[in-house]
């Protein structure tokens, strides 16, 4: 993302005509020296919504909304910061100016976008012109493909034969390597310089970034004997899976009012529903949902329905999102999950039924809480003593990956309705699970379960004693054994703040700095210094022991969790200790909005 300059953010406003930009988007009316117009922020019938020019602002009177164009056009195009400055100084016809100290703009970036675009043409010419072209077409058809859809989403051809791109490209050294970048060709096994198309005789879809540049592709085969079914991009500078959601450029450009955005799995099922007018659609490209597309998702709108297919794979893909989801909660976003019958998907249903019944299903989906429950009941023989123990471990491990306070407390308390016990006995079940470390315990708890489910004999078992003072030595004992992991120029300082805002975290904090100074030090080197105090001594002698053997990759990942662990148990404490000593209702509150104030804040920081 390039970097804009600060005095042409600042000035842009006042170069800018702000009802003309406006009045682009919503038809306004003259109001004496102001402009009014119904409210797109939400649905009125009188206008309340106001454009102010002599101070550059809008403000709606019915529902609060307000600011500058700026913010007008990030809300109303659904676009991050960057892209509305690019798209109101675009529209004004202002060249942006970008921060000059900041990165250049690498040129090969322009070349990549312009070879894709190429391709993505090309592509589309072949599905008008290729001799081979009826196969595909029939397979569009068949599938119900309409072609002002197919030209919405730039649906193409990518032709039979091996070298189609490479032979129109390989006279330039350059325009290979960009291809071969792009991933576009594949080199042949043991020859140099020789290299095949990776995409034949495939419908193609080209993905967007929010931008609407082509950055990559799917290509599906024509022919169930084919496969694999579908092809991918792979990862390349301008592509990434596991950040892109295919449609939400078109997501963004076709829907006007994004309240809830619905998360399918295929490319054929962001088509077929915009076919039948829903638009407020992505898909995850064959991959599980990361927290990377869950930032992108929740900056779009305030509800997420992720849709999946009703079987075994579907159910595992919306248990994964789940638990990816619960991290990302804050005040204000809701997740959703719609699981559809069994053998359907998306793209069958609302070809088999109307979209209203299909919106329905959306609108009905399952809260996340619910099938949260619902999923573990299930998980387990729920109608014994040990079932519902396993229940309050399983949805423990759960709710501590929330941080959102009041979400959790309203987890706490479904899952004591549940399994009918007060509040007081469930917390200290995440208590107790916090100190025996959330993530480790939890993927093993799923392997553990289907054993679990099958005889209910064999209980996961504990691996650590449980108290804050494991989870330390549990790190300290990290450290000695690979120093480097705190060594990380990028995120040393940070580890080494975090654990010192720990309480009783001297020794650690003193570790991670000798390990900080030297990058190589022995274990004898390392505890040196602590000779002459006996008892800390020992102590590390034995830590420095590592039970059981961690490679240096899953003893960085343990370092890392055992620390956002702690941090945690610490949270959770002075949240509760805060909200007991709140004597009133009001006073609760108090507490309660303040606790939220320091979150957001928090989280502007972590963002920004
Ligand atoms: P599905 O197997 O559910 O297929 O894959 P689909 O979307 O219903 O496809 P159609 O209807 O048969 O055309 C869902 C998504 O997973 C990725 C693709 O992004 C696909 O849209 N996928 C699937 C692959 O990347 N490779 C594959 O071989 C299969
Ligand atoms: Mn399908």
């Amino acid at each position: 993302m390039p970097f804009v300059d600060r005095d042409f953010i600042n000035d842009l406003p006042n170069r800018v005509d702000i009802v003309g930009l406006i009045n682009k988007r919503v038809a306004l009316k003259k109001a004496g020296k102001d402009y009014k117009a119904c409210c797109p922020f939400h649905e009125e019938k009188t206008p309340s919504f106001t454009v102010v020019p002599t101070k550059q602002i809008y403000h709606c009177f019915g529902c609060g909304e307000s600011g500058g164009i700026i913010d007008f056009i990030m809300k109303y195009d659904h676009l991050a910061f960057v892209e509305a400055i690019e798209t109101v100084a675009g529209e004004s016809g202002i060249s942006v100016v970008y921060d000059q100290t900041a990165k250049p703009v690498d040129m090969r970036f322009k070349r990549y976008n312009k070879l894709m675009e190429e391709l993505s043409s090309f592509y589309q010419e072949q599905l008008k012109t290729s001799a081979a072209k009826k196969k595909v077409v029939d397979y569009a058809k068949n599938r119900g493909v309409s072609g002002s859809i197919a030209k919405r989403f730039e649906l193409g051809f990518a032709p039979p034969g091996w070298t189609n791109l490479f032979d129109a490209y390989k006279d330039s050294e350059e325009s290979t390597q960009d291809l071969l970048k792009m991933g576009m060709i594949v080199p042949k096994k043991d020859k140099k310089d020789d290299y095949y198309d990776r995409f034949r005789d495939r419908l193609m879809f080209p993905i967007h970034n929010t931008k609407g540049s082509v950055i990559g592709f799917g290509g599906r085969v024509l022919s169930s004997k084919d496969n694999p079914k579908y092809l991918n991009s792979p990862e390349t500078p301008l592509f990434s899976k596991s950040k892109e959601l295919y449609g939400l450029y078109h997501c963004r450009k076709y829907s006007r009012k994004i309240d809830a955005i619905i998360v399918v799995e295929g490319y054929m099922d962001v088509i077929a529903l915009h076919q039948q007018g829903i638009t407020n659609v992505v898909a995850t490209l064959g991959t599980a949902t990361t927290s990377s597309h869950l930032q992108v998702l929740s900056r779009t709108a305030e509800t997420i329905v992720f849709c999946f297919d009703g079987d075994k794979a579907g159910r595992d893909a919306a248990w994964k999102a789940l638990q990816t989801s619960l991290p990302a909660i804050t005040a204000g976003l809701v997740i959703k999950f719609l699981l559809l019958p069994e053998g359907e998907d998306p793209d069958t249903l609302i070809n088999s039924e109307s979209a209203k019944a299909f919106n329905k299903r959306v609108d009905e989906a399952q809260t996340l809480s619910n099938f949260l429950f619902e999923h573990i009941k299930a998980e387990v023989p729920f109608n014994t003593i040990e079932g519902k123990t396993l229940f309050l471990e399983k949805s423990a491990a759960l709710v501590n990956l929330v941080s959102y306070p009041i979400y959790q407390q309203q987890l706490i308390e479904g899952i004591a309705q549940t399994i009918g016990q007060n509040i007081t006995q469930v917390e200290k079940a995440i208590e107790q699970n916090i100190a025996n470390n959330t993530q480790h315990y939890y993927a093993n708890a799923l392997e553990q379960a289907e054993i679990v489910n099958q005889s209910f004999q064999t209980k996961p078992k504990r691996t650590s004693p449980s108290s804050i003072k494991s989870l330390m030595s549990r790190m300290i004992s990290c450290v000695i054994n690979y120093p480097s992991l705190v060594n990380d120029p990028e995120t040393s300082s940070v580890i080494e703040e975090r654990a010192r805002k720990l309480p009783k975290s001297d020794v650690l904090v003193e570790l991670i700095r000798h390990a900080q100074v030297e990058s190589d030090l022995s274990k004898e080197a390392l505890l040196l210094p602590y000779k002459s105090k006996e008892r800390v001594y020992n102590r590390l002698k034995e830590l420095s022991v590592m039970e059981p053997f961690l490679s240096e990759y899953e003893a960085k990942e343990e370092f890392g969790y055992t620390l956002t662990a702690a941090e945690k148990f610490y949270e959770r404490k002075s949240t509760k200790a805060s909200i007991l000593s709140a004597k009133t209702h009001d006073e609760e509150k108090a507490v309660m909005q303040d606790i939220m104030k320091s979150k957001v804040s928090a989280t502007r920081q972590k963002k920004s």
